[in-house]
């Protein structure tokens, strides 16, 4: 049985005269109530809009004016259920607060009698909170999913869906409206021999879509493959044995989501490449946000723009919520002043209330800046240091740059490379390579080793610059966050 039955159902066994349903999807929550009344004797459904009036009254022009609409259900003294669906700019007018008040208190009185507020936004006003009770509607769930899909595939014979492939369907389609799966579905299903990974990718792009009209969300495509991340091989441990936490079946078993990963320490180590390499390795959409534009007031107060994204993206989950450099992103001063503590205190309270197939992908550098609360045990499931990469990891990332490049990494002498690159940054190899091919590229030839060496001559790495930021950065992590590289160095 659906969610939203059981919370219609919740109300009205529980007697609230006036429920708020809090919903952009008239039609299905209309079917929903055909639903509920069904089972409770088949009461009228009455419904109100500011265009119509009111079903069922003598004259419904006369009551365009919620008022008279509100006076009619207040006199109805037989079970009915009367749904109010363009209400939300006429609760700013006293009178129409005052008539749900006595819908309220009348409505005590009158057995089966329910006054049902639809709007797609949320707009009771304070003096009414402790009358109207609010059901904020959840997006369809699994098995009205299934039977959304099982009606297309029926108007469409001939398009079928696999057994195996619906679970991970149903789960991918999760967060969106019914009328948008409807859409999603229909499309593929013109094309009877879509495979299930073209049934995916669609539902993807729709999403994806979803998303972009909110403005502020970045949608980044699963490209990268943890094979070209180089060392870090306690994180990709980690993420190689989580890779199947967001599959149906997991999820029916019972075993727990991750929440959320931290990843902190020094620029150009591969944090960010590592977050992207999340979204191809679990096959969940990544999706960036851009706190530059939630701050810009293009998209309302910063609290609210933040508030919007948050219910975005828990709209297209299951998905990943990618937060980069957190300590600007949730406007985190140095010496842990906070210029912005609102915004962080909602992002706090939303990290324990979100829903659980929402998983936050959050990196850091300034990480002496970020507040205790956010490095507590309990918000992420894990806190990752990324350092400079050892020898070995060097190597590795050599050899990934390398083949990227065109390049056979047999012909060129790692040993001497590694000495050469004691203290670099991954992101500095990889320009060395690049600019050891763009070199030789010019005249016209394939790069050698003596071109990478002359490259790397040339480049003062971070780590001479800022060798003192580095330390720091360093022993702050030693006792707060777990190495991402297996060949943890020794504190210094
Ligand atoms: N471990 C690595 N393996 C392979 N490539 C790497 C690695 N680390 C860095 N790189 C290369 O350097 C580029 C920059 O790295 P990335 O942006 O992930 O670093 P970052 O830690 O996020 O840095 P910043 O703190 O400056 O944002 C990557 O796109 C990648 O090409
Ligand atoms: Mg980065």
């Amino acid at each position: 049985m659906s969610v939203l039955l059981d919370q219609i159902r919740g109300a009205v066994v529980g007697r609230s005269p006036v429920v708020y349903l809090l919903s952009s999807e008239e039609e299905r929550v209309m079917e929903a109530l055909a639903g509920i009344a069904a089972e409770n004797g088949d009461p009228p459904i009455r419904v109100w809009t500011c265009v119509n009036g009111l079903e069922g009254a003598p004259d419904p022009e006369a009551t365009r004016d919620p008022v008279a609409a509100m006076a009619e259900a207040v006199g109805c003294q037989t079970p009915t259920f009367f749904v109010f669906k363009d209400l939300p700019p006429f609760l700013e007018r006293p009178e129409v607060v005052r008539s749900l008040r006595h819908i309220y208190y009348s409505g005590r009185e009158v057995e089966g009698r329910y006054v049902f507020l639809l709007a797609a936004e949320l707009a009771i006003p304070e003096s009414l909170r402790k009358e109207v009770q609010l059901i904020e509607v959840p997006p369809p769930d699994e098995s009205e999913i299934a039977a959304q899909i099982e009606r297309v595939c029926r108007e469409n014979p001939g398009y079928v869906i696999s057994t195996e492939a619906l679970g991970e369907v149903i789960l991918a389609l999760k967060g969106m409206t019914e009328t948008e799966i409807r859409h999603v579905v229909h499309r593929v299903a013109q094309h009877s021999h879509a495979s299930k990974d073209e049934l995916l990718e669609e539902i993807f792009t729709e999403k994806r879509n979803i998303v972009k009209k909110s403005g502020f969300l970045e949608f980044s495509p699963p490209r990268w493959d943890i094979s070209g991340l180089g060392g870090l091989d306690n994180l990709k441990d980690w993420l190689n044995k989580r890779r199947h936490l967001f599959s149906r079946e997991a999820l029916a078993a019972g075993v727990p989501v991750p929440k959320g990963l931290l990843m902190m320490g020094v620029s150009g180590c591969g944090k960010s490449l590592a977050v992207k390499v999340i979204s191809s390795l679990w096959q969940v959409p990544l999706f960036r946000l851009d706190m530059n534009l939630v701050f810009s007031g293009m998209y309302g107060t910063p609290e609210e723009a933040f508030h919007k994204a948050l219910k975005t993206i828990e709209s297209v989950a299951p998905a990943i919520l990618w937060l980069d450099e957190i300590e600007n992103a949730l406007g985190i001063e140095e010496e842990g002043l906070k210029i912005d503590s609102h915004i962080f205190s909602a992002f706090l309270t939303w990290m324990q209330e979100k829903p659980p197939l929402i998983f936050i992908a959050a990196t850091a550098n300034r990480i002496q800046a970020l507040p205790a609360e956010i490095i507590r045990k309990g918000r992420f499931d894990q806190v990752f240091f990324c350092d400079l990469p050892t020898e070995p990891e060097r190597n590795d990332i050599f050899r990934i740059h390398l083949l990227k490049n065109s390049a056979n990494p047999d012909d060129f002498d790692f040993k001497m490379l590694a000495v050469m690159t004691e203290g670099w940054n991954g992101a500095e190899i990889e320009q060395a390579v690049i600019s050891a091919r763009t070199e030789a590229y010019y005249e016209g030839r394939m790069f050698s080793q003596r071109d990478l060496s002359a490259a790397i001559s040339k480049i003062v790495p971070l780590s001479e610059t800022m060798e003192q930021q580095i330390k720091g950065i360093r022993s702050w992590a030693f006792s707060r966050a777990t190495p991402a590289s297996k060949y943890a160095r020794r504190r210094g």
